[in-house]
């Protein structure tokens, strides 16, 4: 597999090094809660949902969640987060490039899982999530921007790899779906440079 593998995320998890940890959810979750954006009660996936701030958020509100992870790390600290708040969710150490729902979804909550694949399985990764999602479902996504200047030279760094919005665009087509029109919220992240472009894409 090119890119990271379940051995590097697992290392994170080992060393507690989870830059991209907000030790709380998004802010951006809240706001597509409170604007109706997300509205339960629904089924939604949280593909490589780290230590879970954000499967807590949404089995909170009322959603049926369903959260993935590969790194056996990143599912324990979420089951230990969502036993703590007496909360239900299914909760699987599942390859997102491999996992299918039992049956189809209403949304997807894609919070820099994306940014976490090397390129080359984007166009996997992405028919994948429109094979989650039944017609009209939404697919809510954090992209990060996490441009470097060697990528004027030709240099694929990451993780996080930089989700351009064209790269966006080319992934998920508007022939399969339905933009909404920009600008798009970038939601700063408080421990790293970068921020994440924040849309709500529905499957045609
Ligand atoms: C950058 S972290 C984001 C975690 C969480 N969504 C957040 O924003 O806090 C990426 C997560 O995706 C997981 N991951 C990466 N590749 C994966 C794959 N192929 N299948 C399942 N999980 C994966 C990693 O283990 C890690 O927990």
């Amino acid at each position: 597999m090119t890119g990271p593998d379940v051995a590097f995320w697992q290392q994170r998890f080992d060393d507690g090094q989870l830059p991209w940890d907000r030790g709380r959810s998004s802010p951006q979750l809240a706001v597509w809660l409170a604007d109706g954006t997300l509205s339960p009660p629904s089924r939604v996936a949280v593909p490589g949902c780290g230590s879970g701030h954000e499967v807590e958020t949404l089995a909170r509100a009322g959603f049926v969640v369903t959260a993935l992870d590969y790194a056996p790390g990143a599912v324990a600290l979420t089951r230990e987060r969502l036993a703590a708040a007496a909360l239900r969710a299914d909760i699987h150490q599942a390859d997102v490039l491999q996992w299918q729902p039992p049956q189809p979804l209403d949304a997807v909550y894609e919070q820099t899982c994306l940014c976490a694949l090397h390129p080359d399985h984007w166009t996997a990764y992405a028919a994948t999530l429109r094979s989650w999602l039944r017609p009209g479902g939404r697919l809510a996504l954090l992209a990060m921007q996490a441009r470097r200047d060697s990528a004027a030279e030709g240099q694929i760094e990451g993780p996080p790899y930089h989700v351009d919005v064209n790269a966006l665009r080319a992934l998920f087509t508007g022939t399969h779906w339905d933009w909404p029109k920009p600008p798009y919220a970038a939601v700063p992240h408080p421990s790293l440079d970068w921020a994440e472009l924040a849309l709500v894409l529905t499957r045609r």
